[in-house]
């Protein structure tokens, strides 16, 4: 998604400016801009499509600097990704960045035509530099122009404006898009997060939904969606520029996969003992309203929905409580039948997912009980909107395909699991035995990563094919769905998931020996079924890949390619088998060549619907 930064200092912003576009990257984009208030108070703008290096080079061709700025990554939504269609937009004194998109666009760029303004771009965020422009000219002032302008428009928004002859002020303002502003020494920073501005600021404002906020070297005042002055906390960050390095990795996907061990054992730490869930894990509040809870809905999108699809299976055959769970892109156009005693909960790696944010907030139009979110972001406006959270502590996640936030997610739904379960069917003993399984698992994930050596010879089997299939049984199911998605996502190969036994009523049709399909076989009830629907398979000479328990029965054969996974038990067995079908995908990508990090049309945190 695009991304923001914008900075006003006694100092060059330049470098400020373009640092933050590559930290930024990791959100997806196909074009960047930077515009600055130069030396002879003239906006100086600079845009180019293509990757912030493209940006660099230009500036090295043609330099600018400034005191004051403002710089994008545009995610193309309206529009081709172009030079022109970049930003930041002009309109003679204001130059803009947005994010986020304006839905009465269409409206607003008929009535400026109609009153001489020409359009130089396709994009929906040309009509606010406009509107901007013409509320400077009546009111003469820029925070009054932005506050007036806001006003006009439908749909969302992060924004970052400057003008023309003064290079002491930056206005910004939020609604439906993530916008912070970051304080540093006498200087002041905005950004679409804190990465950004990492080595620069060190405290943070969070904008709320609906701020506008006056910057200038003096100092920061926002207003609410009323008008009202108002004070945000300043919050401090851990994160350093360091910890977003890539250390001894080739990629930020196989980095963040290799980490799973020790971000899975953050997530549980302080949230078991004794064999127990701790009270403190979800606080008082949510442990006495847990007692009355007796459905659960989950509402999530891509990686984060599959983690919800393993959570029902996980609800229903542990806890024996009804779980229902929906994309949230659907959950929020449809009507619903509640049972007002539901928990309502999302699952976000970013906390910024706007169709997950936008069903949140439907859930209290619709009269759920209670709202806790999963979370990798604690700043998130998800966080912010959900009555309790819990937050997973996988850290940055940089790469676009979610590996490590996926398999913290389950683990932090197997605690909710537990919480709510405790009340219905979990048993003191099932209890036990879950937390037991949670404190092995970040052994159990090291030796899995350990079958990298044996999964790049796999790989090496899909670099010609343009399909594949996955297969799995009961919560297996949603493990392949995710195995799938992430060979989609970063190798660019067709792949779809089934549950194994849906395969004679279609989908079989598809499998001839160009066709790899992939399996996901732990020692569990559903084994032998599994073993049937692959013998399938294999009698129409399709070429099989198995990820399979040690004592799960299976012979390498012809047509049929095995690793065992070591022995486990089958409550933490979504989450091993997730990490071979990550690690399956990487290799497959860096095979092909495929911008892995980055992959194409693809964003890190999707903030508009
Ligand atoms: O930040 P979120 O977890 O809300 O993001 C949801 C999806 O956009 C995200 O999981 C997406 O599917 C990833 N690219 C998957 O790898």
């Amino acid at each position: 998604m695009c991304g923001i930064v914008g900075a006003l200092a006694k100092r060059d912003i330049t470098p400020v400016l373009l640092q933050g576009l590559q930290r930024l990257e990791y959100r997806g984009y196909d074009s960047a801009g930077i515009a600055v208030v130069d030396a002879e108070n003239a906006v100086q703008r600079r845009r180019t499509q293509g990757k912030v290096k493209n940006l660099e080079a230009l500036i090295n061709e043609q330099p600018l600097s400034g005191f004051c700025g403002i710089s994008h990554t545009r995610w193309a939504t309206h529009g081709v990704p172009s030079e022109n269609n970049a930003h930041p937009h002009l309109c003679e004194d204001i130059a803009l960045v947005h994010n986020g998109i304006i839905e009465n666009h269409e409206e607003l760029r008929k009535q400026q035509i109609e009153q001489g303004h020409e359009f130089d771009s396709e994009t929906d965020t040309e009509v606010i530099v406009h509107l901007v422009h013409d509320e400077y000219k009546a009111e003469g002032d820029l925070f009054k122009a932005v506050q007036n302008s806001i006003k006009q428009l439908e749909g969302a928004y992060a924004l970052g404006v400057i003008e023309q002859s003064n290079n002491n002020r930056l206005v910004a303002a939020r609604k439906g898009s993530p916008l912070v502003i970051g304080i540093g020494e006498g200087e002041y920073f905005i950004a679409s997060d804190v990465f950004a501005l990492l080595g620069e600021a060190k405290k943070f404002i969070y904008l709320e939904d609906g701020d506008i906020a006056d910057i200038t070297l003096e100092g920061v005042t926002i207003y609410d969606v009323a008008g009202k002055q108002v004070t945000r906390a300043i919050n401090e960050t851990e994160l350093k520029a360091n910890n977003i390095g890539l250390g001894r990795y080739r990629h930020y996907m196989q980095k963040e996969i290799f980490e799973q061990a020790a971000v899975l054992k953050q997530t549980i730490e302080g949230r078991i003992g004794n064999g127990r869930l701790l009270d403190s894990c979800f606080g008082v509040d949510a442990n006495e309203a847990f007692k009355t809870i007796e459905e659960v809905q989950i509402v999530a999108c891509g990686t984060s929905y599959h983690a919800g699809v393993v959570a029902k299976y996980w609800f229903e055959s542990i806890a024996g409580i009804p779980c229902h769970i929906e994309v949230a892109s659907e959950f929020r156009y449809r009507p619903h039948i509640v049972n007002k005693k539901t928990l309502f909960v999302t699952i976000s790696q970013s906390g910024e997912t706007a169709d997950t944010l936008a069903a949140l907030q439907a859930s209290a139009e619709l009269g759920y009980a209670n709202t806790l979110s999963i979370c990798n972001v604690p700043e998130s406006s998800l966080v912010r909107g959900s009555e309790w959270h819990l937050m997973t502590k996988a850290g940055p996640e940089i790469g676009v395909a979610s590996t490590k936030a996926f398999t913290t997610q389950l683990a932090a739904l197997l605690l909710l699991v537990v919480a709510l379960g405790k009340h219905h069917l979990i048993s003191k003993k099932t209890e036990v035995n879950i937390v037991r399984q949670l404190e092995i698992l970040p052994e159990k994930v090291a030796e899995v990563l350990r079958l990298e050596p044996e999964i790049i010879k796999f790989a090496e089997a899909f670099e010609g094919a343009n399909n594949a299939l996955f297969l799995g049984r009961g919560e297996q199911y949603p493990v392949a769905m995710e195995g799938a998605l992430k060979l989609k996502e970063v190798s660019y190969i067709h792949a779809e998931a089934y549950p194994a036994g849906e395969l004679k009523h279609g989908p079989l049709a598809l499998v001839d020996e160009h066709m790899p399909i992939v399996a996901v076989a732990p020692n569990n009830d559903l084994l032998e079924k599994l073993k049937s629907n692959l013998q399938e398979v294999q009698a129409r000479g399709g070429k099989l890949f198995v990820f399979a328990d040690k004592l799960a029965s299976f012979e390498e054969a012809e047509g049929l390619s095995l690793i065992r996974v070591s022995e486990i038990d089958d409550i933490i067995a979504p989450i091993i088998y997730t990490i071979p079908l990550q690690l399956l995908a990487y290799h497959v990508a860096v095979i092909k060549g495929t911008d892995v990090d980055q992959p194409r049309n693809l964003a890190k945190s999707v903030t508009v619907e």
